[in-house]
């Protein structure tokens, strides 16, 4: 029986890309991160840019593996990637000449452990989750920007993972549509009981989704600060949240630690 408050157990992580060409130095990316995140549990990952955001959530998905160090889903090593580990990149990737609604049965094709009847009802589940079902039919080159995140988030979750690996999806919206994902985000999380890692560069986004913030030092990336939003925001939030003394407070005191890290970022790169 996996203890549900390790769902998943990154342990001692490192990373050292040996970049490989003559004169180059390996470079450290990661240095010993060690996290857990509980079951349910929605860690949003800040940092300075290549920090190594991004590898962190790379060995968590399979897709990289750590020079050092392991990581447990479910009380299993991950090895590789599979279904159960399902990712939003911040560049949509999906079938132009699919319809909404094919491209999120798309998630559900390779499951052998389900019936045809039942990846319909998977997907008009989320096609519905993500409020697209008057674009079921549309062609995903017809639609918004936003709506196409929606479609790549609805066919990631018809996967039904076990873990959600977001790398700032929301990167390249306009700022509403980018706010009004935030609180459909953090709706389906809730609803779902998702276990997601979101990486962002935006405080606010950070705070108004995340149960815990974890901030990463510059490269090589290490653990600088963890914050437990849950203490001090609802589990349940709306765009009035933002507007709270609470998430005042928040942001300063995130917005405080990230200058002193873009700090010893500059001193870096003189
Ligand atoms: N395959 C690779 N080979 C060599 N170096 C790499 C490789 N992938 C990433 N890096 C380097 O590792 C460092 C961390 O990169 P990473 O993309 O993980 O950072 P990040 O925190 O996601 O950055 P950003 O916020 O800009 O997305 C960078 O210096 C990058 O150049
Ligand atoms: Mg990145």
């Amino acid at each position: 029986m996996v203890d549900p408050s390790s769902f998943v157990d990154v342990r001692g992580v490192s990373k050292i890309f040996e970049t490989g060409g003559r004169n180059t130095e390996p470079i450290a990316v990661i240095n010993n991160v060690s996290m857990t995140l509980a079951e349910g549990e929605f860690v949003v990952y800040l940092g300075p840019s290549g920090c190594g955001k991004t590898t962190l959530m790379r060995i968590v998905g399979g897709l990289e593996t750590a020079t050092s160090g392991e990581v447990l889903l479910g009380g299993e090593r991950v090895t590789g990637p599979d279904r159960r580990k399902g990712m939003v990149f911040q560049t949509y990737t999906s079938f132009p000449w699919l319809t909404v609604s094919e491209n999120i049965q798309f998630g559900t094709k390779y499951r052998t452990d389900i019936s045809p009847k039942q990846k319909q009802e998977i997907a008009d589940h989320y096609l519905d989750l993500v409020g697209l079902n008057k674009f079921a039919d549309f062609h995903v080159n017809r639609i918004s920007g936003g709506m196409r995140q929606r479609v790549a988030i609805a066919r990631t979750l018809a996967a039904e993972p076990d873990i959600l690996l977001m790398d700032e999806p929301f990167g390249a919206l306009d700022a509403q549509t980018r706010e009004h994902l935030q609180v459909q985000m953090r709706e389906i999380s809730r609803i779902e009981n998702k276990t997601v890692i979101f990486v962002t560069h935006d405080v606010e986004e950070a705070i108004f989704l995340a149960d815990r913030i974890v901030i990463f030092s510059a490269r090589p990336a290490t653990i600088v600060e963890e914050i437990e939003v849950t203490q001090k925001l609802p589990v349940h939030r709306d765009m009035t949240t933002k507007e709270t003394e609470d998430f005042f407070h928040l942001r300063n005191h995130v917005r405080d630690t990230m200058r002193h890290l873009e700090t010893d970022d500059d001193a870096v790169d003189v």
